[in-house]
């Protein structure tokens, strides 16, 4: 049950390939939760195709609202609800459109606010989340590192809605690096767990040749498309592939489906591939906390589900003496439930919106974190 001072908010994710509905109490409770992944769909595809992605969008998102809908009222709480936290980017136009469309119609049905929400500030604010598992509750301010499939980026959170970019990947995202080379390896996408399992096949003091990691100008900046192209070049050379025309990685990576990898050189690089990440975001992590003593660690994204990453991420926060704050599994990837975290503190910050669906909410592709919705 619900008290007079609870919050409860509606939210709704639709920037990639998940279409999520969640209701929020207080930004840290999940009561109600649904997330559809679209990965079969896609898979075949070798990534995200945004068109199908929309339709998709369009198809679940009424369906799921309905279900988090009939379990709220079964619950007695579905009146209660105060505002709806949207996705307005960054994202895939056509998705961000598909659920600020239905989310923003529906709360101007029953006269409540939006509050449009970044995805990244969402993937942050899932450390927040309460699960049966107690962590640390994150403190303010903070270092945090958004690692997904779409993005990477070093950042100091003062408090909601003020958050400072130190720095990012200059090419591929660390999910995407995973995912590029997971799929060298035979695994479908999104490859990063597929690829986190073969790599814990290696064996201990095993021989594996070190992928290397390309240092930045910026020393908050990540370079992850080398280690894509070294993958590559192991790869070749471990299943002899001489003959190969030189060309772009995705040409090469087709020649692996054809022709798969031997098991053990596919662990080595598996292996070597998240050594290798996770070691630069480490590095990178590590030299934010120095310059910045006053901070805790906040982690979050699809590749915070790593568990090699995880325990690095903690080591460093040790070693700095620092608390860390990373969301359980199922919040480090795509959900509802993040962005009804941090719509909750946005909503208190006064940045809800009383939107008529028919002059359209605004979505951005882009949309730095930190910064305004650009205008
Ligand atoms: O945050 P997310 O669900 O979607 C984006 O906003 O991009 O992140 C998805 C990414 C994919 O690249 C996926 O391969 C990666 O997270 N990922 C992992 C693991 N689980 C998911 N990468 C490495 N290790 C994992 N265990
Ligand atoms: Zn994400």
């Amino acid at each position: 049950m619900l008290s007079m001072s609870d919050r409860l908010l509606l939210a709704i994710e639709s920037s990639c390939d998940e279409s999520a509905v969640a209701l929020v109490r207080n930004g840290v409770e999940v009561l109600v939760e649904r997330v559809a992944s679209q990965t079969a769909i896609h898979a075949p595809f070798g990534g995200v195709i945004p068109e199908v992605a929309a339709r998709a969008h369009h198809e679940w998102l009424p369906l799921l609202l309905n279900e988090v809908l009939q379990e709220a009222e079964g619950l007695g709480i579905a009146a209660t609800i105060e505002g709806v936290a949207l996705t307005t980017g960054p994202g895939l136009v056509g998705s961000l459109l598909v659920g600020a469309g239905i989310g923003s119609a529906w709360a101007w049905a029953r006269g409540l606010p939006v509050v449009p929400v970044n995805h990244l500030e969402g993937h942050l604010r899932a450390a927040w989340l309460r699960d049966l598992v107690e962590v640390d509750v994150p403190t303010l301010p903070a270092i945090g590192l958004v690692v997904s499939g779409g993005h990477t980026l070093l950042v100091r959170i003062e408090r909601s809605g003020v958050i400072v970019r130190l720095g990012g990947t200059i090419d591929d995202a660390a999910g995407e690096a995973f995912d590029k080379i997971a799929r060298l390896l035979g695994a479908p996408y999104p490859g990063g767990a597929a690829l986190s399992a073969l790599a814990a096949k290696a064996s201990r003091g095993g021989r594996i040749t070190p992928l290397p990691i390309a240092k930045t100008d910026q020393p908050y900046d990540f370079s992850f498309s080398g280690v894509k192209t070294a993958a590559i070049r192991q790869a070749l050379l471990a299943s002899g592939i001489t003959d190969h025309t030189p060309g772009r990685a995705a040409t090469l990576t087709r020649q692996f489906t054809e022709r798969p990898l031997p098991e053990g050189a596919a662990i080595a690089i598996a292996a070597a591939t998240e050594q290798a990440i996770v070691g630069a975001l480490r590095a990178g992590v590590q030299r934010a906390l120095r310059a910045n003593p006053d901070c805790s660690l906040i982690v979050g994204g699809g590749v915070a589900a790593n568990v090699p990453l995880r325990a690095a991420l903690a080591l460093v926060a040790s070693e700095e003496r620092r608390t860390i704050s990373v969301p359980p599994l199922k919040w480090c990837t795509d959900n509802a439930a993040m962005i009804g975290a941090a719509g909750d503190a946005l909503l208190r910050d006064g940045r809800g919106v009383y939107q008529d669906p028919s002059t359209g909410l605004e979505v951005h592709a882009q949309w730095r974190i930190g910064s305004e919705v650009p205008a």
